[in-house]
């Protein structure tokens, strides 16, 4: 049923035009602009918030710095110089007009029970070929041979789900040893283990998001049927294979010596098998090839003249003293906003009323949005403004950005009175769950803060599906606010319950952190709060590329012949 639904959802016809929404986001210029100056009575917030944020970048550039390593110097070495294959970046770059490409959970992947498995053994990311915004699932097979952790699946089916979700042409780099043996248990039986990324391939042929591989290196196994099952593919002669089994597998079965070459090379799927469309001679051969393919997919490239905007009227680097450290170090969310938007210009709804959710529309880069954002708790008053904003931003097919900063659920209520305003509250809060849900335009959240308990929901969690969410790293996941536990689990009494306690603290502390989040990848990444403007302006032209596809809609997947 629930992908009946998706998939229904996703062949609904965009409703607005692109003109449409440019004369809209020209409107844009004439919102009122916020005020977001930071008073003298903010400073000591502001600089706790910023010591803080200084602490949370330096960890992610040292985690960033990691995985940019891949398997390690001598895994690289035996990739680069034995195997003689281009790095996973070396090839991204070979295939995409520029530089600007949304990277997507880049820290996925370490410190796992299993290990560390750096960016999940696999990149996946949005990036531009011929003007068209492409998701890319690309292997690094400097991390175990390229094979697939539990995590790697993980990763490889949020990046379908994202291509799925925004129709976004999806390249597959392919160089894999298959499964990793030792974990095949988490990898194959299950639903959402591996199988499901090739359902997921013949699912998205159906909804004709076109799906391009490069063989360029092993595709031993269950790998085997990515090339196989894409629309088009290439493999590259003496660096790509594709076999179930590889040759010391057919040794032992039938005595026979064979090379890989003569068992699954480029020369025989492109000339006998049929399993692959384009031999190519070498990798930047194979790239070209790609993007030639890629422009044959008749869209209309999104126009570029659409890149003059206003910046923000205050400095974005200023974001670091506004992302709270805790709960109690939050300030206004307009100040966040006011750094945002262009211009600083927003246009606020029911201004006056539930003021503890910011609801209004504003423009990132001429892409107009609706903003909800928390400010607070989410009252009786505030869930009902939200829910009502989200169903216009829907009625108008206006994308939705959610700015999250929650707070755990309030301890049982000591009176009846308080109870009946909790009861209200929770009416209130499932109303605006239900419009978020059930909203069809695209929604993008990012953590600001908090990410705790009901509220989460109803702002966008990961559970209700939105197409982008991002954490800062400041940023605290949990069904439970380790800072805003009750005083005796915080101190602990010395008893044995207070020792439990400490330690259960202790652990939901780390357990919140936004790295531990994005390393199982429960979210899309950790941005950093000065780069926000360009990401959500980039996911916002994403999402808008649908509105350029100009091949007929239908439903049925191509079968390699
Ligand atoms: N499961 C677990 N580990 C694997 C693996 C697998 N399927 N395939 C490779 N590895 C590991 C190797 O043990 C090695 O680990 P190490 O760096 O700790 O020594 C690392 O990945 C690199 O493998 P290596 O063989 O040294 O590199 P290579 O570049 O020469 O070859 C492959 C890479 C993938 C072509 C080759 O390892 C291979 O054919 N693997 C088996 C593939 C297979 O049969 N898969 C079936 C899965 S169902």
């Amino acid at each position: 049923m629930a992908a009946l639904r998706l998939h229904r959802h996703l062949l609904q016809l965009p409703k607005c035009s692109p003109q449409c929404c440019r004369l809209s986001s020209r409107a844009a210029q004439a919102f009122p602009v916020l005020r977001g100056d930071i008073l003298p009575i903010h400073k000591h917030v502001y600089e706790a918030n910023s010591r803080n944020s200084h602490r949370c970048r330096d960890r992610y550039l040292e985690l960033s710095g990691k995985v940019k390593l891949g398997g390690g110097e001598n895994a690289i070495l035996r990739h680069t110089q034995r195997n003689k294959k281009l790095l996973v970046r070396e090839r991204l770059k070979l295939l995409l007009d520029d530089e600007n490409f949304l990277e997507l959970s880049p820290l996925g992947g370490l410190g796992l029970p299993y290990g560390d498995v750096p960016s999940a053994g696999c990149l996946t990311g949005v990036g531009r070929v011929c003007g068209i915004w492409c998701m890319f699932i690309a292997n690094d097979a400097t991390v175990k041979g390229g094979t697939a952790f539990p995590i790697s699946v993980k990763k490889q089916l949020r990046a379908q789900e994202i291509a799925m979700q925004n129709r976004l042409p999806t390249v597959y780099l392919v160089d894999s040893g298959g499964a990793f043996l030792p974990l095949q248990a988490q990898l194959f039986p299950d639903k959402e283990h591996g199988g499901r990324t090739f359902y997921n391939e013949a699912i998205m042929s159906a909804l004709r998001i076109p799906q391009v591989a490069v063989v360029c290196g092993s595709c031993t196994a269950g790998g085997a049927y990515i090339p196989t099952m894409a629309e088009e593919t290439i493999m590259v002669d003496r660096i790509g294979t594709i076999f179930l089994a590889g040759p010391p597998l057919v040794k032992a079965a039938t005595g026979e010596d064979v090379s890989a070459e003569e068992l699954g090379g480029a020369k025989l799927h492109s000339r006998v098998s049929g399993c692959v469309d384009h031999f190519a001679a070498t990798e930047p051969e194979a790239y070209s090839c790609a993007r030639l393919i890629i422009s044959t997919l008749n869209f209309d490239p999104p126009p570029d003249g659409a890149n003059v905007f206003e910046d923000p009227l205050y400095d974005t680097r200023e974001l670091a003293g506004l992302a709270p450290r805790d709960y109690s170090c939050t300030l206004d969310i307009k100040l966040i906003l006011s750094r945002l938007v262009d211009g600083s210009k927003f246009l606020e709804f029911k201004t006056e009323y539930g003021t503890t959710l910011v609801t209004g529309f504003a423009s990132i880069e001429r892409n107009l949005v609706g903003i909800v954002a928390s400010n607070g708790v989410l009252t009786h008053d505030a869930a009902l403004k939200g829910s009502h904003f989200v169903q216009i931003c829907n009625q108008r097919n206006i994308p939705l950005l959610f700015l999250q900063n929650t707070t755990s659920q309030e301890p049982l209520p000591p009176s009846l009175s308080k109870a009946e305003d909790l009861t209200n509250r929770l009416k209130a809060q499932a109303s605006m769950m239900t419009s978020v849900a059930c909203a069809s335009v695209p929604k993008i959240t990012v953590v600001v803060g908090g990410c705790h308990g009901g509220e989460s929901f109803a702002m966008c969690g990961r559970s209700f599906e939105p197409n982008f969410f991002f954490l800062w790293p400041n940023a605290r996941i949990g069904l439970v606010d380790a800072d805003s536990a009750p005083p005796s689990i915080q101190k602990g009494d010395g008893s044995e319950d207070g020792e439990e306690f400490t330690a259960l603290l202790s652990r939901l502390k780390e357990e919140s952190s936004a790295f531990y989040s994005s390393a199982r990848l429960w979210d899309d990444g950790v941005i950093l709060p000065e780069d926000t403007r360009q990401v959500l302006s980039k996911c916002l032209q994403i999402i808008h590329q649908r509105k350029y596809e100009k091949a007929a809609i239908h439903s049925s997947p191509l079968l390699r012949m």
